[in-house]
């Protein structure tokens, strides 16, 4: 199963990504989690205390694998090795890989991190057979249409409010583009769902479910502990969200024995 997570900044997204990959990796499923946000605070989501250190930054590894003379650049680096040789694993045994920053193409750089950036998203969405959960920022761009077509869900946290739903309208507008099909989106920090529900309906968007603001997920960021682990209420309904993507998605052949 591979789950993309993307909405404005601050919704929830690693919140919801953190809490996911650890309820899946507890019932079985080998999980990657992958933290494609230049913010990088997957790992304190996951409870990783030693975070690995970013994809981008192995400046030699990427060199020697997507560099090549001149300022040219190789568009397929071989990327098969890179979780093992630049993840690390983190409570119930959750493999981390953190991407650091990638350009989103804006600027015009197209250079070897970025080339090695996408090829190894690529390459865990279309042929690791973990559960890979990958905590995105709004920018979408990074998925190109093979990458996109290897992702089951792409999922839209939103919270109540204007700017968060628009977030979610230019999100599919960026997916449309490069051929994303399968969206839904999770209400987060709402104790009445009910008008963004209906702005999701309206954009055609199938709700997975709904996240109460729940003070335990501040109190547990402040204190450096991951939701599960402070076991918030907010836990609960995401685990409901998990056996949602599990009936839908699921592949019992990707759980370890
Ligand atoms: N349902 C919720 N209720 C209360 N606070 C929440 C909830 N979901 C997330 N938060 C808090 O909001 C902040 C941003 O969450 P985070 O998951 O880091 O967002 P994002 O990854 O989208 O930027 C964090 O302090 C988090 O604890
Ligand atoms: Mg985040």
């Amino acid at each position: 199963m591979k789950i993309a997570i993307s909405g404005k900044g601050g919704v929830g997204k690693t919140t919801l990504a953190g809490t996911l990959a650890r309820l899946f990796a507890r019932d079985g499923y080998n999980v990657l989690a992958v933290d494609v946000d230049p913010s990088m605070n997957l790992g304190s989501a996951l409870g990783i205390k030693q975070l690995p250190k970013p994809v981008t930054e192995h400046k030699d590894l990427v060199q020697e694998r997507a560099g090549m003379p001149m300022g040219m650049f190789k568009m397929n680096p071989k990327v098969d090795d890179v979780v093992q040789m630049c993840g690390c694993t983190g409570p119930d045994n959750v493999k981390l890989v953190v991407m650091g920053t990638i350009d989103s193409g804006g600027s015009g750089c197209m250079c070897p991190a970025n080339a090695f950036a996408k090829a190894l998203i690529r390459h865990v969405i279309t042929r690791e057979k973990d559960l890979v959960i990958l905590d995105m920022e709004a920018g979408i761009e990074h998925l190109g249409r093979a990458t996109a077509r290897g992702v089951d869900a792409m999922i839209a946290v939103v919270e109540p409010g204007m700017r968060s739903i628009e977030t979610v309208e230019r999100i599919m507008q960026l997916g449309k583009e490069i051929g994303i099909t399968r969206y839904f989106a999770v209400i987060n920090k709402a104790d009445n769902p009910g008008p963004v529900a209906e702005k999701m309906a309206q954009m055609g968007i199938s709700v997975l479910g709904t996240i109460p603001f729940d003070k335990c997920l501040v109190e547990a960021d402040l204190a450096g502990v991951p939701p599960i682990d402070a076991n918030c209420p907010a836990v609960d309904a995401i685990k409901k969200i998990k056996d949602k993507l599990e009936e839908m998605f699921g592949e019992k052949e990707a759980k370890q024995a």
